[in-house]
């Protein structure tokens, strides 16, 4: 069985990723760390839990050495609409995170999944069925985090073998742990302050369009990637994969079909509007159904009826 260590474990993907690998690899063949100490305890209530700074690359050897660990996925990241306010900052953490896995991976033989994203494309990007293989050119922080990375990841497979693999993450929609500070954000928001207060204020415009996923299809996306074999694999880093593509008022509309007293408004953010703006509308993720298998289960009306059945029983309504 693999030893997994999942860094930054603590966050919207790695609370729902830590317990599916578990149930995949073994309850203790998976080990979540984070630098929070909220995190950390949480996170050792389901599976073994060690405080770790992914920038501290000596105390993030001794983890992976004394655990005996195969697999390193690394969570570790500030978001979009977060690292415009610093990037100095998120280039030091998402890239910081990323140079050490993947140097830790060459040392001591093991494989990374590093999430890249629908924001490693730009406005230069075509945005309609945008292509595995097309014009990168960011326009975020963010971004050149994410292209960086994609290129590093191939780099480290290319001159040294290490098996890193990479899906271009959506927007995530998720009943778990909340994202914070991405452009994506507002389509898991709307879900809490509607069940909440039955209204909801949108910072993204009416109709802007973003690919998203539903957090099974993602946790499925991972494993299925990380077990494909390795002789299909035309491309590692890294595959669009989606499933939906809604703007706020079609999401909206859908909400409203099942709550019909739900009221909507928008204040939009020029920073979070300009970087949806930028990103494509939807990707063409056919290279990842063939080389891998991809093929998603949850659309949008199935989606929503289970975020509102999950939100409305965690706020007991
Ligand atoms: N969900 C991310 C964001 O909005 C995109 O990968 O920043």
């Amino acid at each position: 069985m693999k030893r997994i260590l999942v860094i930054g474990a603590g966050g919207q993907i790695g609370t729902e990723l830590v317990p599916h690998l578990q149930k995949v690899y073994g309850h203790d063949n998976v080990i979540g760390a984070d630098l929070k100490d909220e995190a950390v305890a949480k996170i050792g209530s389901y599976a073994r839990a060690i405080k770790l700074d992914a920038l501290d690359f000596n105390a993030f050897g001794q983890a992976v050495k004394d655990n005996n660990i195969d697999a390193i996925f690394n969570l570790v990241a500030l978001l979009s609409a977060t690292g415009e306010k610093n990037p100095e900052l998120a280039w030091k953490i998402n890239m910081g995170a990323l140079v050490n896995s993947l140097t830790l991976a060459k040392e001591f033989k093991a494989a990374v999944f590093t999430p890249s994203s629908i924001g490693a494309f730009g406005v230069s990007t075509p945005h309609d069925k945008t292509p595995q293989d097309t014009v990168m050119r960011p326009d975020t922080i963010y971004g050149v985090c994410k292209v960086t990375g994609e290129l590093l990841s191939d780099y480290y497979y290319h001159r040294f073998g290490v098996d890193a693999r990479s899906v271009r993450f959506p927007g995530i929609i998720s009943n778990g742990c909340l994202p914070g500070g991405g452009t994506t954000d507002y389509a898991v928001e709307v879900f809490y302050e509607i069940l909440k207060t039955g209204h909801y204020t949108c910072p993204i415009p009416e109709d802007s369009y973003m690919d998203m996923l539903y957090m099974p299809d993602a946790l499925n996306a991972v494993v299925q990637l990380m077990e494909a074999d390795p002789s299909k694999l035309k491309h590692r880093n890294s595959f669009n994969i989606t499933c939906m593509s809604f703007c706020p008022r079609e999401l909206f509309a859908k909400i409203k079909e099942r709550i019909p007293s739900a009221t909507f408004d928008y204040n939009v953010d020029p920073v979070k509007a300009a970087i949806a703006d930028s990103w494509p509308n939807m990707m063409d993720d056919s290279c990842a159904r063939e080389e891998w298998g991809w093929n998603p289960q949850w659309h949008i009306d199935a989606m929503v009826d289970d975020m509102l059945k999950a939100i409305g029983a965690k706020l007991g309504k």
